[in-house]
């Protein structure tokens, strides 16, 4: 129950889906939480964000722990908002030790039907928008010399090519490069950082009708059922998909000083996707 103790952790997308299991899990093994979303939608995205209610919910589950919580409303493509949210934490908590770079979007089209604005949003929101927290927190966390660990939420699409997701493909291998160098350049400081690279994960991204459209075209009204088998046929495990907490145990993991000789690695929750 103490993996994490003492340390605060800094985390965007947090009010549902992987961001709160991670808020969750990092309060359960005694870290203090900053959690951050954009409560409300992105245009070129066809599922709703979160909403205020959700943020509150991770709230409930984080104070339910018996750790503290502060929640703010911030943008990811807003280096200003999250600056804020990142300077309201420090008020709280006085430091934070690690950063869950996690908020993201997803929306579909072949790269050559993809529209300029579904493209931009993409790129600002999955990849500038991981840049973006870590600027807006690492000045504190060198200054602070207690060392850290940052993990960035990339996907299977960060390490192989996938089709009708070129904008995400590309924003998610980003990700990989932003944290190669990152590694290096905060590594005297005893920061570590690693990207996650989930396979599919049962959360509101993927539990919608536009991904079962994508994974079902040949039905006039498919549902999550009529999905299974695609999904579990991307997976070297016969599974379909994997809960928010099974990320949450790697990010646990990244956080904790059980890792702290790793950093600039590329850790899947794949079910087996990247070795198929
Ligand atoms: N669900 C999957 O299958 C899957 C697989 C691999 C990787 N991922 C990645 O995991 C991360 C978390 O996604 P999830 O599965 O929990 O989906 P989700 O949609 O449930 O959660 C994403 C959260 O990010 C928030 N958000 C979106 N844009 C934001 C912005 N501009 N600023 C701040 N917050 C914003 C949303 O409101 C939402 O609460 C994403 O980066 C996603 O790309 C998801």
């Amino acid at each position: 129950m103490s993996r994490v103790e003492g340390k605060v952790a800094f985390v965007t997308g947090a009010a549902r889906g992987q961001g709160r299991a991670f808020c969750v899990r990092l309060a359960e093994e005694g870290a203090d939480i900053v959690a951050v979303d954009i409560l409300g939608d992105v245009d070129t995205v066809l599922y709703p964000m979160a909403r205020q209610q959700d943020l509150d919910e991770t709230a409930k589950a984080v104070e339910a722990t018996g750790r503290r919580i502060v929640t703010r409303q911030a943008d990811v493509r807003d280096l200003g908002s999250l600056q804020s949210a990142v300077a309201d934490g420090l008020a709280a908590f006085d430091h934070i030790d690690v950063v869950c770079a996690n908020a993201g979007v997803a929306s579909f089209g072949t790269t050559w039907e993809l529209t300029e604005q579904s493209w931009q949003d993409m790129l600002d929101i999955n990849l500038t928008g991981a840049w973006h927290t870590v600027k807006a927190v690492l000045p504190s966390m060198v200054e602070a010399g207690r060392g850290g660990s940052i993990v960035l939420t990339s996907s299977t699409a960060g390490l192989k090519g996938m089709a009708n997701i070129a904008h995400y493909t590309a924003a998610k291998h980003g990700l990989v490069g932003l944290m190669r160098t990152l590694a290096n350049e905060v590594a005297p400081h005893r920061i570590r950082v690693n990207t996650v690279h989930p396979t599919n994960v049962a959360t509101d991204m993927i539990l919608n009708d536009s991904t079962f459209r994508l994974f079902r075209p040949d039905l006039a009204d498919p549902s999550q059922e009529d999905m299974i088998d695609a999904m579990t046929g991307l997976n070297a495990l016969p599974v379909p998909w994997v809960e928010p907490r099974d990320v949450a145990n790697a990010v646990l993991f990244l956080a904790s000083d059980e890792s702290r000789y790793i950093t600039g690695a590329t850790l899947p929750v794949d079910a087996g996707c990247l070795v198929k």
